[in-house]
């Protein structure tokens, strides 16, 4: 454990000690916090894990070593060609939970969904939503009709996955007006930034970057979803922490939308942004244009 705890420190992987021991435990099978309980490696287990050292050093991302993200209180299958979900969007999809409960059936939308961690997380703490997943990424579609196709397996209501173009002007056409929730983890670092040998190596460059600026999926998002929100329906969607004045201008600026506020995440950085849509006529409250919830 502490060689490979080095081998991870040298080549800057970090926290170097806790992903070896959560390499061990993978190979053992068995959960980290039960490592000093378990047997010793046996030699090929040692092979294993000296194997699985080294491309972790080579920066492979943990989660395609193991092939499973956990995310809120999923286990989702991952590996190349799908973006790994980020802790981060956990708050995301959970906003999304709290707008949607309480209302009978909502139907919640997920924008971009990649391996679906936005849209399995809703449904399974949400048994009675409609939930749809849209995604445009062949490589990605695959690993989001596996996940959903999991939960279909252990009993869960189906949720929709959808093919489709996030960008296109008739996305979902027939949801117009009746889309209760609808939340978007886009593509939103700036080309010319430089990002982690994981991002840059194993996340595909489609989930990661949104054009010169960044925004350029979320500016035909914003527009689409004051199309498909019904009056009062819930929008949030995530953003690099530059854009933490850039997408709730946008919101603002759009004006089909009331309560436009800007999110934290856990470590203080600007991370989502958050509106309610307005019904068509109901007029802009004086005031500041948005607001910042850091709660
Ligand atoms: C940042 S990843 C988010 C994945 C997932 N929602 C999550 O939070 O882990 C963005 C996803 O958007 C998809 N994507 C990028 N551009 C798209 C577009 N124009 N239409 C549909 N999906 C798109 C990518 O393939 C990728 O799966």
């Amino acid at each position: 454990m502490a060689r490979a705890a080095r081998a991870l420190t040298a080549a800057g992987v970090g926290p170097a000690r806790v992903e070896a021991e959560l390499l061990a435990a993978y190979v053992l099978g068995v959960p980290r916090g039960r490592l000093a309980l378990a047997d010793d490696l046996t030699g090929d287990q040692a092979d294993r894990l000296d194997e699985l050292v080294r491309r972790r050093a080579d920066r492979e991302p943990l989660q395609h070593l193991t092939g499973l993200a956990g995310f809120r209180h999923l286990e989702l299958a991952v590996g190349p060609g799908v973006f790994v979900p980020r802790p981060e969007t956990e708050l995301l999809a959970g906003w999304g939970v709290e707008q949607a409960r309480g209302r009978p059936d909502p139907l919640v939308v997920d924008l971009c969904s990649g391996s679906g961690a936005i849209a399995l997380a809703v449904a399974q703490e949400l048994p009675n939503a409609r939930v749809i997943a849209v995604e445009r990424s062949p490589a990605a579609l695959a690993w989001l009709r596996r996940n959903a196709a999991e939960r279909v397996a252990a009993g869960g209501r189906p949720i929709e996955v959808v093919e489709a173009d996030v960008t296109a002007p008739d996305l979902l056409a027939d949801l117009v007006g009746r889309v209760d929730v609808l939340l978007c983890n886009p593509p939103y670092v700036p080309v010319d930034v430089v990002v982690s040998p994981e991002v840059a190596g194993h996340d595909p460059a489609e989930a990661v970057f949104g054009g010169t600026d960044g925004l350029a999926v979320i500016r035909p998002v914003i527009t689409r979803a004051a199309a498909l929100l019904r009056p009062g329906g819930a929008f949030g969607v995530e953003h690099d922490d530059t854009h933490g004045a850039a997408v709730p201008g946008l919101l603002a600026e759009d004006g089909r939308f009331a309560d436009v506020t800007e999110r934290l995440d856990l470590t203080g950085r600007p991370r989502y942004a958050t509106a309610s849509r307005r019904a068509d006529g109901q007029q802009a409250p004086v005031g500041p244009a948005w607001q910042t919830d850091s709660s």
